[in-house]
């Protein structure tokens, strides 16, 4: 069987960006493949962070995964420092990746550009998910446009010690999203869509009600013009606008053009698909915290079942190696 392995940080409530990119993909593998998905909590403190959050937001996003859909019984859920193989692996492969590499990696350089100083964690960031993928000998990683850098690293990871050491790990593939896969800010729709946006505005979160959902698409910036087209290039705020209706609806954005003659009728549209299409999570969420206990109980059993795998693995890595057993 295939195995898939993704992962989240817990900054707190999800947006629409996650949903689309990553877990609604997460939600159809755990019927098609073995699946793990783990929430990182040991990259969120890569940068500045609350100690007295992180806690909750871990067991927050949890919640948020059980909400989009996961199911425990045919997919593992964990929580990352909870399987401690991840960042011993990670050591290791930090002495196979290169500081040139490591420089190269947008992520990084977005994030500390403008920071007097930045950690040396955020610096190893995409090890540490190299390692999370390669400890499950994961052939396939669902994730949003935004990581394919990172997977490109694992990848180069796992080649470049399979070529030194002798076969040890499974080189994975990036899956993305056909639509949607780099869903985009609503007031700034050439940045992609995050918490950490100038205007909330901008970030339809995946709890949102239909009220808050219709006020952010209503408001949505749009381009020029007045003609519904699929152009990503030169009407960007439009074609998000279509790539999140067919995300949400089905169908292509560029097809789903022409059935809509002014932007209002694509708004009310846009609304209406992303709201409908929500709406089972949001219904989720709210039983699930009723249970917080579960949820827990969840993530105990996750840590369990993905600790042998990545056991294991760890066994393997060091037998390539050559250390002392
Ligand atoms: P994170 O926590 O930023 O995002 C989780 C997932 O959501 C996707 N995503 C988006 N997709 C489309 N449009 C957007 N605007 C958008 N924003 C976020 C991301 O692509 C991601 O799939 N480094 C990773 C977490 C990670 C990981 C891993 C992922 C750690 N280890 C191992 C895969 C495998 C991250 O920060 O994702």
């Amino acid at each position: 069987m295939v195995r898939v392995l993704s992962g989240v940080q817990p900054t707190g409530e999800m947006h629409l960006g996650n949903y689309l990119g990553a877990f609604r993909s997460w939600s159809a593998e755990q019927y098609e493949s073995d699946a793990f998905f783990c929430i990182v909590d040991l990259h969120a403190i890569t940068v500045d962070f609350d100690p007295k959050q992180l806690a909750s937001r871990t067991l927050h996003t949890a919640t948020s995964l059980l909400a989009a859909g996961l199911d425990p019984s045919r997919c593992t859920i964990f929580v990352q420092s909870q399987v401690h193989e991840h960042s011993e692996l990670a050591w290791i492969l930090e002495c196979t990746a290169t500081m040139g590499e490591m420089r190269r990696m947008t992520q990084f350089k977005e994030k500390g550009a403008g920071q007097e100083s930045v950690s040396l964690g955020l610096f190893a960031y995409p090890v540490l998910m190299a390692a999370d993928i390669l400890a499950y000998d994961a052939d396939r990683v669902p994730v949003g446009d935004d990581q394919r850098q990172h997977l490109e690293l694992a990848r180069d990871l796992a080649h470049r010690f399979n070529a030194r050491y002798g076969e040890t790990f499974v080189v994975p593939d990036a899956s993305v999203p056909r639509v949607a896969s780099r869903v985009m800010d609503l007031q700034d729709p050439t940045s992609k869509m995050s918490k950490s946006a100038q205007s909330h505005l901008g970030t339809i979160m995946m709890l949102d009600d239909p009220t808050v959902i219709e006020r952010k698409i209503r408001r949505a910036v749009t381009d020029s013009g007045t003609e519904v087209l699929y152009d990503p290039e030169n009407k960007p705020g439009i074609s998000n606008l279509l790539e999140l209706l067919a995300a949400a609806s089905g169908g292509a954005p560029d097809q789903l053009a022409s059935g809509y003659p002014n932007y209002g009728s694509l708004k009310s549209a846009a609304t209406e698909a992303v709201a409908e299409m929500l709406r089972p999570a949001r219904e989720r969420f709210a039983a699930f915290s009723r249970d917080p206990g579960e949820v827990r109980r969840v993530l105990s059993d996750g840590a369990q079942r993905a600790g042998e795998v990545a056991a294991s693995t760890l066994r393997r890595t060091h037998a390539a190696i050559g250390i002392l057993t």
